[in-house]
């Protein structure tokens, strides 16, 4: 029998939760049916869109083909139309997690230097360093941003490619894209920037957008997008790059799949459905401001929210916090070093955030 990275984690959080705590959920799970609520991934629970689900139910029959090539470049002039790009700037994958570590190979051979923030989403680098790259993670400032100036400062001429992710994954802050733009703009040419824009569709203020024009700009300039998030396919793997032409060349070269014709029919129709994707914009924001302001009521801190998750301090070891939360069958995110007691948690469904709710209260009062 093999055990998927989901099994694992819940079988270590009941571990956690020692065997009373295990017994506890698993009592628990049993009543609400035996499943846990996941809040863990940063899943999207709304998707995928009805247009979506309908056209991966239409496309079983045709299981048994290849995508047709007319069919992938018909997303891809989709994909770029939306982008107002040409579609040979547009590389696609499965998820854009394969596109991030395809960059991590491509970038981090021969002991290149990669510049992060720490923490970050750990594809590209984790792959990076694989192929042998030194990496420089560079800590969040303050406010648990990126540190641009630092980045910058980090520079050497051994460095070869700057990861920023923004809105970034696990803290949730996100860079204006000016800010973007004039960092981008400062560095030196032998820099590719990859800038990962995977949870840019639940921002909210002044200038927090994309800067996928860049990459028709001087500088080398990669942007990362992925339907897991808004659109709600995170099993069914999809995701885009926007880069170049001579770089999406490249790209296209190193990844090692393309995406299978579910995923394929299902971009494209999600695309289009643009009253789903309103929808769970506006569920996942007011979800959002629910938990940050019970965060703020219960004197619990937290990084501004801009993507579909929340990191907060939870104010105990999160070892302790993820056992108490898992005794009440709910499944939150893992330590990200060196925020000891901070969690971030996924804005699932408004049943399971209520869920959620309750029990972190519970937990707090205890
Ligand atoms: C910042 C960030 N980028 C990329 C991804 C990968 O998304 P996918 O491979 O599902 O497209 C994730 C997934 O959680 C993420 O958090």
């Amino acid at each position: 029998m093999s055990l998927s990275r989901r099994d694992l984690i819940t079988a270590s959080a009941l571990l956690l939760a020692g065997p009373a705590g295990a017994l506890r959920a698993a009592d628990q799970g049993a009543a609400a049916g035996g499943k846990p609520i996941v809040l863990c991934w940063n899943e999207n629970p709304y998707g995928p869109s009805p247009a979506a689900r309908l056209a991966v139910s239409r496309a079983i029959a045709d299981g048994c083909r290849y995508p047709d090539d007319d069919e992938v470049d018909a997303l891809e002039g989709a994909l770029a139309a939306h982008e107002k790009i040409d579609a040979d700037s547009i590389v696609t994958g499965t998820g854009s997690g394969e596109l991030l570590r395809a960059l991590g190979l491509l970038y981090g051979r021969d002991g290149a230097e990669i510049i992060c923030a720490a923490p970050t989403y750990e594809e590209l680098p984790k792959y990076a360093a694989l192929r042998g790259a030194a990496l420089k993670p560079v800590p969040v400032d303050a406010q648990l941003r990126h540190d641009l100036p630092a980045m910058a400062g980090a520079v050497t001429e051994r460095t070869r490619a700057i990861y920023l992710c923004n809105p970034n994954n696990p803290t949730g802050t996100a860079l204006p894209a000016a800010a973007v733009r004039a960092f981008v703009a400062a560095l030196p040419e032998h820099v590719v920037t990859i800038v990962d824009e995977a949870y840019m569709d639940f921002t909210v203020g002044q200038d927090l957008r994309s800067v996928a024009d860049l990459v028709q700009g001087k500088r080398r300039v990669v942007v990362l997008r992925t339907f897991s998030k808004i659109h709600g396919m995170a099993g069914l793997r999809f995701g885009y790059a926007i880069t170049r032409p001579d770089l999406a060349e490249t790209l296209e070269d190193t990844r090692m799949t393309t995406p299978n014709i579910y995923a394929v029919r299902a971009a494209r129709a999600s695309l289009d459905d643009k009253a789903f994707l309103a929808d769970t914009r506006r569920r996942i924001l007011a979800s959002r401001t629910r938990i940050t302001t019970e965060l703020g009521r219960l004197g619990l801190k937290f990084a501004e929210p801009q993507g579909n998750f929340v990191f907060f301090d939870t104010g105990m070891p999160l070892e302790r916090f993820t056992s108490l939360m898992q005794a009440r069958n709910i499944l939150v995110g893992r330590l990200f070093p060196p925020f000891a007691t901070w969690c971030r948690i996924t804005i699932g469904t408004e049943p399971e955030v209520a869920s959620f709710l309750t029990a972190l209260r519970a937990v707090k009062a205890a």
